[in-house]
């Protein structure tokens, strides 16, 4: 490149350092920042190290990493003998408008250049309707953080997890490895840990699936997520429940669906509604313990909702997030049960038995979509780590899942009853606790959003969590705003004791 001539020169009295700070890094993130921004352009010679370390009265040394950082940056160039210059990158306009989607703080040179060097008509669309727009309405919150209180929802009993037992295994897996499980395996997951599974949802679920049907994930979140990258094309309709667990209908947004929201009433998701919407390529439910309102789906809705799959040609991803847990009664054979023309995908999850930062669930799929997941699940992440599959299929094989699962429920049940016994009966504006028969939560009502605020606002105040029913509706539903209030509690995350405590609080902080 020819210099420009003659150079445009640089003028660093407007760099102040803290002479308490690095005064390499504070120099060069200056200097990183004018280029960013633009006030020191493309070609720009940049005064000698000797020059600027006596005009900013720092050492020359410092100048001369601050610039040997820069220039392995690709910021700046030097050129023999004639000193270093600004090197030529993208205009600092092109960059600032491209970094205005919000997400603009810490920009790597490496991805500014990218978005820069897209083409000029493509920018607005990248912006406006790409992933990045979309994450910014689209995302999980963060989890809360600290360990487990009343009424934490949407986690287990994990205290119970027998954490030797696992440490044996995984142990025993990690001393004498198997050296082909540790080459690239599966996308579908580890065959032993699929035919275990299959085996359990055969005599758990009566479901009559085969190991060669299963597809493990990371949870019950990246199943929903892989449904929605492959069954759902940009401007399908998506039915979801409504109320009902967001981060699946995020999912489905992101992929390019419009999410329509269907009623949920005392038997389940709304039928008759769903079967007037036009053009619903799929319906995601959770029919076993409805989330959040725990209604389980009667056996009659089952078969309408398998029937309009039939008649639309749609998929219906059944999520069996909390199955393990009922407490009465027989339980409904799932959808997958019930499905005799392989529309349903069943999703299921180790994280409400385990513990959720074990990240393991898996897909049940009807027999022909088995390869088209597999094969984006390897596009994504080849498969799921080996040990925690391997680890789980001994966990399973020898006995211990099952008798875990007898624990897991024996004390949600005990500590749903520590949480009904010690409620504080006739609060004004809230219904009775509904008597759960499943799952580790439960709502109850509430009759005004107001008093919903307020009821939340108290709790935390005495370090309860308690949500919002109203944050389960999506956001443009025509449900007045009062009849989406509700207080939804888990009631599994922490022992009896704990629970009693919690309660003693929240009727004091009610009381008032
Ligand atoms: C309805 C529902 N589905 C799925 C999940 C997520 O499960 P996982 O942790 O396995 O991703 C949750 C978590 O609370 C849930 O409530």
């Amino acid at each position: 490149m020819s210099p420009v001539s003659p150079p445009l020169s640089f003028n660093p009295a407007g760099i102040e350092l803290d002479r308490r700070q690095g005064l390499t890094r504070q120099l060069y993130e200056a200097l990183r920042q004018r280029v960013l921004d633009g006030r020191l352009v493309s070609g720009t010679r940049l005064p000698a190290t000797r020059d600027l370390a006596a005009a900013l009265s720092i050492s020359r040394n410092s100048v001369v990493r601050a610039y040997d950082q820069l220039y392995a940056e690709g910021f700046i160039e030097s050129r023999v003998g004639d000193g270093t210059y600004v090197a030529q990158l993208p205009t600092a306009k092109k960059l600032s408008t491209k970094v205005s989607t919000g997400l603009s703080t810490g920009l790597s040179p490496a991805l500014s250049t990218k978005w820069a060097n897209l083409p000029q008509d493509l920018d607005s669309e990248v912006i406006h309707s790409g992933g990045l727009a979309q994450i910014k309405t689209n995302h999980l919150p963060q989890p809360p953080a600290g360990p487990p209180r009343a009424f934490r929802v949407g986690v287990p009993a994990f205290d119970l997890f027998p954490f030797e037992v696992w440490a044996k295994l995984n142990g025993a897996f990690w001393r004498k490895p198997d050296l082909e499980q540790l080459c690239y395996g599966d996308p579908a997951g580890d065959g032993r840990l699929r035919g275990l599974i299959a085996a359990y949802l055969r005599s758990s679920r009566g479901m009559q699936c085969t190991a060669e049907q299963i597809v493990i994930t990371s949870g019950a979140q990246q199943a929903i997520s892989l449904c929605a990258q492959l069954l759902v094309e940009r401007g399908d309709g998506v039915a979801v429940e409504n109320p009902g667990y967001r981060a699946a209908g995020h999912a489905f947004a992101l992929a390019g669906g419009k999410l329509h929201g269907v009623p949920v009433d005392g038997e389940g998701i709304d039928c008759q509604v769903l079967n007037t919407l036009q053009g619903c390529r799929v319906a995601y439910v959770t029919p076993s313990h409805q989330y959040p309102l725990g209604v389980v789906m009667s056996l009659a809705r089952r078969l309408e909702l398998l029937a309009w799959a039939e008649r639309t040609g749609g998929w219906i991803i059944e999520d069996d997030y909390d199955g393990e847990y009922r407490y009465s009664g027989a339980p409904l054979s799932p959808l997958a049960a019930l499905d005799r023309s392989g529309r349903v995908l069943y999703v299921g999850t180790f994280g409400k038995v385990a513990f959720p930062a074990l990240r393991l669930g898996y897909l049940v799929l009807p027999v022909g979509l088995v390869d088209a997941f597999s094969r984006r699940r390897a596009v994504d992440m080849r498969h799921s780590e080996v040990s925690t599959q391997a680890v789980m299929a001994e966990f399973m094989a020898a006995g211990h899942f099952q008798r875990h699962i007898r624990r897991m429920r024996r004390a949600a049940l005990s500590r749903r009853n520590a949480l009904l016994n010690g409620w504080p009966s006739e609060l004004p504006g809230v219904d009775n606790l509904p008597n759960t028969a499943a799952g580790l939560h439960l709502t109850v009502r509430v009759d005004s959003l107001a008093r919903e605020h307020q009821l939340v606002e108290q709790a935390r105040a005495v370090e309860v969590e308690v949500n919002g029913l109203s944050s389960y509706w999506l956001p443009d539903s025509s449900t007045p705003p009062d009849q989406r209030a509700g207080l939804v509690l888990g009631f599994a995350a922490v022992p009896e004791a704990a629970i009693s405590q919690a309660l003693g609080r929240l009727r004091e902080a009610w009381a008032g």
